[in-house]
């Protein structure tokens, strides 16, 4: 243990057993000047790596140049941010609101689909296992009920169905219903990929029905799946599609994109915050994109992503390897407890983390090396098989 414990933090995370101060790549350095590969990316952000140059040097220069002027005034890299997100997910023809984390985003996509869909239409129908917040809202809108409880009651309007199940979504959906929202891969919920059946029939009923598609691409967007967001593999185009995690690479920021005519049923005073697509954080999402695209991220996403499943998939104690793109879980054998191999990796030099009792999350950078890959690899390999034998 190190002395962040004895800190003044509020007791919301489990003991935090390193203490990172540098990270180059995929690399990162503890206190005590030990290296570590990230294979989780804090969580699917550095989707670039650590200490980008291109984002380091992006923010301090904008840093030098303007950090904050508020909403009321306009500022060259959230337009550009906002047109480039707009080109990239593929309508040409939607409108963005900065906003600072994924909650957040998903909040003004829930206030979007109450104030769109209008008086007496303002329930949002969400998925079991998803997650998309611990706002007091989208902590209702994440289909975890055990989350739920200890904050009860939470604000009224959410309902939720199996994850992959279209019957029960279209029993679900009454005149009360303004919008569905799903991940295209379940991120937190252990990387369950919703499938292009699934999501297709979704379109078709929220088409037939007149409610709004959703799509939180907190986790999965931005090339991490191996297409620019999680929808474009299911060949839908979603009404309202909400972003965060990497497109700071580590600097704070998130965003609500919605059609056009969707996005109308908000004026000025209908939402609002102050730090929201202020100019250091769009300054690094706009070196984020621009970097993005020059390296074909979604294309390495893909080629590393098929690498690593097939290290992985030989390792004798996985049973499955799942996901799409670089968001991958490893379901380990029968009797093994994910978060003592996530420990004993970390403790060996690898950075993952347990995202079900079962299965260890796989999230590296996009930039990710072979030979990165065929290190964590081999550590996980020499991880398993002494956990296996004590
Ligand atoms: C799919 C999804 N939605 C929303 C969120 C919440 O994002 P944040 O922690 O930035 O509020 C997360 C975070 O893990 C997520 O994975």
């Amino acid at each position: 243990m190190t002395d962040l414990q004895d800190t003044r933090l509020m007791n919301t995370y489990p003991p935090q057993p390193v203490t990172f101060v540098r990270g180059v790549g995929s690399v990162l350095w503890d206190d005590a000047g030990r290296q570590y590969l990230d294979f989780l990316s804090g969580l699917a952000v550095t989707s670039l790596g650590h200490a980008h140059p291109a984002v380091a040097e992006a923010v301090c220069v904008q840093a030098k140049t303007l950090l904050h002027v508020s909403n009321l005034f306009g500022t060259e890299p959230q337009r550009q941010v906002a047109a480039t997100l707009d080109r990239l997910i593929g309508a040409g023809s939607g409108r963005v609101f900065f906003c600072n984390s994924g909650a957040e985003a998903n909040e003004a996509a829930i206030k979007l689909a109450r104030k769109w869909a209008g008086p007496g239409r303002h329930v949002v129908v969400s998925a079991y296992g998803s997650f998309h917040g611990r706002t007091l809202a989208t902590l209702h809108a994440t289909g975890q009920p055990a989350k739920h409880e200890p904050f009860q009651p939470l604000p009224e309007g959410f309902r939720h169905v199996a994850w992959r199940d279209i019957d029960q979504l279209a029993g679900c959906i009454d005149p009360t219903v303004a919008a569905v929202l799903l991940e295209p891969v379940q991120g937190e919920g252990g990387v369950n990929p919703a499938g292009a059946e699934y999501f297709q029939s979704v379109r078709a009923l929220c088409d037939e029905r007149g409610v709004l598609m959703i799509v939180d691409e907190v986790q999965t967007g931005l090339g991490r799946t191996g297409a620019w967001f999680g929808f474009q593999h299911y060949g839908v185009l979603p009404d309202v599609v909400t972003v965060a995690k990497a497109l700071g690479n580590g600097m704070p920021i998130g965003a609500c994109w919605a059609r056009d005519d969707v996005a109308a049923a908000f004026v000025p005073g209908d939402h609002a915050t102050t730090f929201g697509g202020q100019p250091l954080a769009t300054a690094a999402a706009r070196a984020v994109l621009a970097t993005m695209e020059a390296e074909d991220v979604p294309a390495r996403a893909r080629n590393a992503g098929a690498y690593l499943a097939a290290g992985l998939e030989k390792l004798p104690e996985v049973k499955a390897v799942r996901g799409l793109g670089l968001l991958i879980a490893v379901e380990l054998d029968e009797g093994k407890d994910a978060g003592r191999v996530a420990a004993a990796a970390l403790d060996a030099g690898l950075v993952v983390n347990a995202v079900t009792p079962t299965a260890l999350r796989l999230a590296p950078s996009l930039l990710v090396t072979e030979a990165e890959m065929d290190d964590a690899v081999g550590i996980l390999e020499r991880v398993l098989g002494a956990l296996g034998a004590s």
